[in-house]
């Protein structure tokens, strides 16, 4: 069986046989308990979902603009995200997007409705959230619904600008 080839990665429903060391990588296990520990999972895991976030995020972290989460539900993948970036150490925000109790109805479609797609079965868990971020200066928890809150990041970003410290359009540097 494939599964069996020494080394495959199996996981969230994906298999390969190639390299999948990362999944050694001391500081991207210190990132993954961490992120874990929030719930967001239950019993799965994502190591590689997250590990791409973590690369992805650690490649632009010197670029301009700000890091942006758009469903957030518990904070797992940003939680994992920020601590492999050393996120504390940028002068940087990180923007947390999501209603925090689940999929707006009103955004289902009725094509969605006919195909099954329904709310998705989130509990509330914007209290949760401030608690696991409430450490890290510069973490942005906006509760709402996206694309309307999204307004109010760029809205942000604009104000910060009409105070002279950043001299182009807003930049939004997205990790997920
Ligand atoms: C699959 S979960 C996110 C998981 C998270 N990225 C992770 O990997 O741990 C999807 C999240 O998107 C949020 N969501 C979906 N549509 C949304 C919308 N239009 N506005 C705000 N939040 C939304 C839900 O509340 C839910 O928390």
């Amino acid at each position: 069986m494939a599964y069996r080839f020494r080394g495959a990665y199996l996981q969230d429903g994906f298999l390969t046989v190639h390299n999948s060391d990362f999944r050694y990588d001391p500081k991207f296990r210190e990132a993954y308990r961490l992120g874990k520990a929030t719930g967001s999972w239950g019993r799965s895991d994502v190591e590689w979902r997250a590990y791409v976030c973590c690369w992805a995020a650690w490649s632009v972290r010197h670029k301009d603009g700000d890091f942006v989460e758009c469903g957030v539900n518990r904070g797992g993948l940003s939680r994992t995200v920020i601590h492999y970036i050393d996120f504390d150490k940028l002068n940087k925000r990180f923007w947390l997007l999501d209603t925090f109790e689940g999929l707006p109805d009103h955004l289902i479609s009725e094509d969605e409705r006919r195909r099954g797609i329904l709310l998705g079965g989130y509990e509330p868990c914007y209290d949760q959230v401030v608690e696991t971020f409430r450490a890290f200066h510069g973490v942005e928890i906006v509760k709402g619904v996206i694309p309307t809150e999204l307004e109010v990041v760029r809205g942000s970003d604009q104000k910060w600008r009409r105070r002279g410290h950043c001299a182009s359009e807003p930049k939004l540097t997205r990790c997920n």
